[in-house]
């Protein structure tokens, strides 16, 4: 029988009867209590050099920093065997795969019987969230994987201090193991996981507030504070609780007079967030004093406070970004972020001890090993790093790391933005009418897939909320949510929608997004604040060309303008139509207003010009009124 040896520091009962019973049942040759210190942190990543999962980088380029290349069965989620097992199915609804939780549980069971023989098993306690916030939760997770534990210290605030501040209280519980017990004697492979698809499980118990994952070792799936705790089982606890939890970055956005607006932005993952997150504004609004600093990237929990005032925390401590695509043009914050003590899985590995991936600034190499152990050249035909290729740092080493990024209180919230990836139909940006409006836009949000994993290439996906992978509950009962909670606060925040990838008809981008966004943010905290203006269209409120700060960008001009704002009547009746495949998909729990401001739309757009034209465009700037 596995020791337990629990630390005289643990006194959470119902943690020391949990980690017994899982020894007992997962059988591993020990148990190591996490304390999150550095020095544990050095001590796993070496062991992990040693037992070649860990390749460390040359540390005069990349000081304390790691290559973990993965088994290529496991390199990113898997959606198809990601598990909602509420009791009841309905409560899943239809776009989470469900299963009764009590077979679900007996699967489970006969997974986790000896799944760690031959292996530590780690604890791991967390806090996601800053310590000591009213917005924040507890996790604990049970382990076998060493890469877990060490990406778990970048991406949460773990170890002994959230043990601390957790005392006897409730955390959620998170069991994992890589699905891959060793035999006596039997050598370890760099990244065990369970290869076949049909073994990975990764399941959600919403109502024990508990998440198991098995056989797989990588990011969303095996870092069970992110994707499975803050958005799919937060989802559920805000629910019930009456606040939210969203796959939305934070930034905060400052203006010259030192005044900062905190905006909240929801994208569907491959659009760019964490770009967005960490934007640099163009020179002349910077030389003026607009600075963008970021709270978060990827997910935020957001609660009223006393006076109904929105509050947002970043739940994550550290960075987990595609790293293929970013370089010093793209996003130079990322670039500075990930100089050291960083963790890359599956990116190229320089000769020289370094990293690289497509898309990364200069000439690619002559010679490097890509992200499965192969000699790579120029033009062999093959990726040198993995498309979904990670970063994973500790957003403390962010230049533009907001300065209340572990506030407990968390930041103000302004504003909130969806935005998905349309190369039509949807304009550069939009301000809804209302709430109840800013949610139906919300709701509807479509993407182009741009990785076959998903769907077909350019096809669009609907993501409400950017949330369809992630949310813990019916969709349905989701927008109700959103729409009682914007009913149950004095002053909701203004909803805009941005669509940053329109494209010409011979497919070249109408908009150079990244930094020039700022012009398309800074109208949006001023329509936030209650200044600026804006004309009114078919579906909400527009910037006319001159309401947008052009500086340093006057080649773009009122055409071009026109041509990413246009809202084309036919194209949209269509576009409202397709709404509908979702809203049949969710009948029975869909919230009436839906309905009800999808004819409203309908009803608008006939007023809208005929094809081609931009709305806007089409209409006089208002005379001033004759004194
Ligand atoms: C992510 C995702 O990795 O959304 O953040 O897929
Ligand atoms: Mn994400």
């Amino acid at each position: 029988m596995v020791k337990i040896d629990v630390p005289a520091y643990v006194e959470n009962q119902e943690l020391i009867e949990w980690v017994t019973r899982m020894a007992e049942h997962c059988r591993p040759e020990a148990v190591h209590w996490c304390d999150g210190s550095q020095e544990e942190y050095d001590r796993l990543c070496q062991e992990m050099v040693e037992r070649g999962t860990f390749i460390r980088l040359n540390p005069e380029k990349r000081p304390n920093s790691y290559l973990a290349r993965s088994h290529p069965s496991d390199v990113a989620r898997v959606e198809d065997r990601t598990f909602v097992c509420s009791i009841s199915k309905s409560d899943a609804g239809p776009t989470n795969n469900w299963m009764n939780p009590k077979e679900m549980k007996a699967i489970l069971n006969a997974k986790f019987d000896g799944c760690m023989r031959g292996r530590t098993m780690y604890v791991i306690p967390f806090c996601m969230g800053p310590i000591g916030s009213p917005i924040s939760q507890f996790g604990v997770q049970i382990t076998d994987s060493p890469y877990v534990v060490v990406s778990m210290r970048i991406m949460t605030r773990m170890g002994r201090r959230a043990l601390d501040a957790l005392g006897q209280g409730e955390f959620v519980h998170c069991l994992h193991s890589v699905g891959m017990p060793l035999a006596p004697g039997q050598r370890d492979v760099a990244w065990p996981c369970a290869p076949d698809p049909k073994d990975k499980y990764i399941v959600h118990f919403p109502e024990e507030r508990a998440v198991v994952s098995f056989g797989s070792g990588y990011g969303g799936n095996a870092l069970l504070g992110k994707k499975c705790l803050a958005l799919r089982i937060a989802s559920v606890i805000g629910r019930d609780e009456g606040w939210l939890a969203e796959h939305m970055l934070i930034v905060g956005v400052q203006s010259p007079d030192g005044r900062k607006d905190y905006v909240c932005a929801a994208f569907p993952s491959a659009c760019g967030k964490t770009n967005f997150a960490m934007m640099i504004p163009p020179k002349p609004f910077r030389d003026e004093g607009w600075r963008i600093t970021v709270v978060g990237d990827d997910i935020a929990w957001i609660k009223p406070d006393e006076e109904g005032k929105l509050r947002a925390i970043n739940p994550e401590a550290g960075f987990f970004g595609v790293a293929p695509g970013t370089n010093y043009a793209t996003n130079p914050n990322a670039m500075e972020t990930i100089r050291a003590n960083t963790i890359f899985t599956n990116v190229a590995l320089t000769d020289d001890g370094d990293v690289w991936w497509e898309g990364m600034d200069g000439e690619p190499p002559a010679h490097l090993i890509d992200w499965q152990g192969n000699h790579w050249t120029p033009g062999c035909g093959r990726k040198a790093a993995h498309p979904n290729a990670r970063f994973t740092a500790p957003i403390t080493q962010c230049p533009v790391v907001d300065e209340h990024f572990d506030d407990p209180r968390g930041v103000l919230v302004s504003a909130f933005i969806f935005g998905g990836r349309r190369s039509a139909v949807a304009p550069l940006v939009l301000q809804s009418f209302n709430w109840a409006f800013g949610v139906y836009m919300a709701a509807t949000m479509g993407s182009e897939m741009t990785a076959a994993a998903f769907g077909n290439i350019g096809e669009v996906r609907r993501d409400p909320f950017a949330m369809l992978p992630f949310a813990g509950y019916h969709m349905g009962d989701y927008f109700s949510h959103w729409l009682n909670f914007g009913r149950s606060i004095p002053e909701p925040p203004r909803i805009f929608s941005v669509n940053w990838f329109r494209k010409d008809e011979a497919g070249n981008y109408l908009w150079k997004g990244f930094g020039e966004n700022m012009r398309i943010l800074k109208w949006i905290v001023e329509r936030a604040r209650g200044r600026s203006i804006g004309i009114e269209t078919p579906l909400g409120w527009q910037p006319r060309y001159d309401d947008i700060d052009w500086r340093g960008l006057e080649d773009f001009t009122r055409e071009d303008f026109a041509r990413v704002m246009s809202i084309d009547r036919d194209v949209w009746l269509k576009e409202i139509a397709s709404h509908d495949e979702l809203f049949f998909k969710l009948y029975d729990r869909l919230p009436k207003e839906m309905t009800f401001i999808r004819e409203l739309l309908v009803s608008n757009l006939w007023r809208a010009p005929e094809k081609g034209r931009a709305y806007p465009e089409r209409l006089e700037p208002p005379k001033p009124k004759p004194s």
